[in-house]
């Protein structure tokens, strides 16, 4: 069966009703530039979606939404729009390079600017150099190295737990915690913003999934009193939201879910290294003792430079954990040097505290910017500022002159954020200078709603 390429223009939607005007003047303005011009996009697809009109569909994939998918990526690529997956040919960081040009980048998140950090490389070299590059086996078994418990030890000091256990991303974190502590029976309340991950853990444990509005302690009781104390509860929330910027309300969810004898996880993988005075995360931002949640998880992968992921809270709970969640009992362990590099970065982001002071000046400069050119940022209060578009060809457009301009700020697009409000997700961080925010400023301003420029 071949899929028909030349239907319309599916990343069109219509505005969300009741959207921003300022949204809508973005997303005309975006509009009225025109299909993306310039340089092309890198294909990662190696001609697939560009060679024919029809592109071959095997009876696997032969499904409504995978029609519409392609469809879509052939128009992006059409129109020069698709800017996904462009491979960089050296380090991530505040500048980058792709296709033997330099470029701002604006979506990564690394958010401390650790990434070639020499004593971070170095702690990856180090742990190389004691344990190779595999563990071997599982965690359970043999693939348990000293630098794994070394790490969780000062992982759990850094966030103020008891205990902390990794995995192999935070992503499996998720899945191990959620789909090791829940049941079928047991309700999950989820944010309706919470990461996918959260979403999946508690689709593999077949609890009930109930999602609440977006940071709202009203609808959450709503749903909490219909719920408790018949069946068990937790509640599931990220600490800062990945696609929004905005934090978790935690003084409110952890005395609600005391109320209501629920169980509270809190996903800090955008807070670890971001939120609070030394960086502990969400609970370190509201001046809370994090021993008060009652289990913790997030990523190696951001404002810590490596990879992999954790979970930490009681070590009764961890200890359950390490016997029964497959992503433990049957997932290779980490692989030492990013264990090392974590280890590595966690010291850095002690020793370096500058690192957090830059990273706010920096998001508020660059927040202040968006703001007085009239953009739409939402309500964030962090390194994430979510410029809001609206339809998703608006937020590709912006995302294409951007590019011609050399900036990196990639589009999201539903379904990893509501229908309507498509959006450039950017990060900044605290390797950027004062000149690279204004040279994306500048760039911004060009297009800017307010049209001051
Ligand atoms: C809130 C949140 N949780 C979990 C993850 C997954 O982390 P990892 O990339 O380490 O799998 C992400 C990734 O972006 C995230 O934003």
């Amino acid at each position: 069966m071949r899929t028909r390429l030349d239907s319309g223009n599916p990343l069109t939607e219509a505005e969300a009703p009741g959207a921003m005007n300022k949204t809508s003047t973005a997303a005309s303005l975006a509009e009225s530039s025109g299909a993306g011009g310039g340089e092309r996009y890198m294909d990662p697809f190696a001609g697939l979606f560009t060679a024919a009109s029809t592109i071959p569909l095997q009876p696997l994939i032969d499904r409504p939404h995978v029609h519409r998918l392609f469809e879509s990526i052939s128009w992006g690529q059409a129109e020069n729009l698709y800017g996904y997956q462009q491979p960089l040919t050296g380090m991530s960081g505040p500048w980058v390079e792709r296709g033997g040009r330099r470029f701002l980048m604006l979506s990564a998140y690394d958010y401390l600017g650790l990434i070639g950090h020499p004593a971070i490389s170095a702690g990856a070299v180090a742990a190389i150099g004691q344990h190779g590059t595999g563990t071997g086996g599982v965690r359970l078994l043999s693939g348990t190295a000293a630098i794994h418990l070394e790490l969780e030890r000062a992982l759990a000091e850094h966030l103020g737990t008891e205990s902390a256990l990794t995995f192999n991303s935070g992503y499996a974190a998720n899945l191990a915690a959620l789909g090791t502590l829940l049941e079928p029976g047991d309700v999950a309340l989820l944010d309706a913003y919470a990461h996918r991950s959260l979403y999946d853990g508690c689709r593999l444990a077949g609890a009930k999934i109930q999602p609440f509005a977006h940071n709202d302690i009203v609808d959450l009781e709503r749903h909490l009193a219909s719920f408790s104390p018949a069946h068990r509860c937790l509640v599931a929330v990220d600490g800062v939201y990945s696609m929004d910027g905005d934090v978790c309300p935690l003084p409110a969810l952890i005395e609600i879910t005391r109320r209501y004898k629920a169980f509270l996880l809190v996903d800090e993988a955008h807070a670890l290294g971001t939120a609070g005075a030394r960086g502990g995360g969400t609970a370190d931002h509201y001046g809370i003792d994090a021993g008060e949640i009652d289990l913790i998880t997030g990523s190696l992968s951001k404002a810590i430079p490596a990879g992999g992921g954790f979970v930490a809270g009681r070590r009764a709970t961890l200890a359950y954990l390490q016997h029964v969640s497959g992503a433990y009992v049957y997932s290779a362990g980490l692989p030492p040097p990013c264990a090392g590099a974590a280890l590595a970065a966690i010291r850095v982001m002690k020793q370096e505290p500058e690192r957090l002071v830059r990273l706010k000046y920096n998001a508020d400069r660059l927040k202040n910017g968006l703001l007085s050119l009239g953009f739409d940022i939402g309500q964030t209060s962090t390194p994430i500022l979510p410029v809001i578009t609206g339809s998703n060809e608006s937020a590709y457009r912006l995302a294409r002159h951007l590019f011609d301009a050399g900036v990196i700020a990639l589009p999201v697009i539903p379904p990893a954020v509501p229908r309507g409000t498509a959006r450039l997700r950017l990060c900044v961080t605290a390797a950027h200078a004062d000149d690279d925010l204004d040279m994306a400023l500048s760039a911004f301003a060009s297009l800017a709603p307010s049209g001051r420029c």
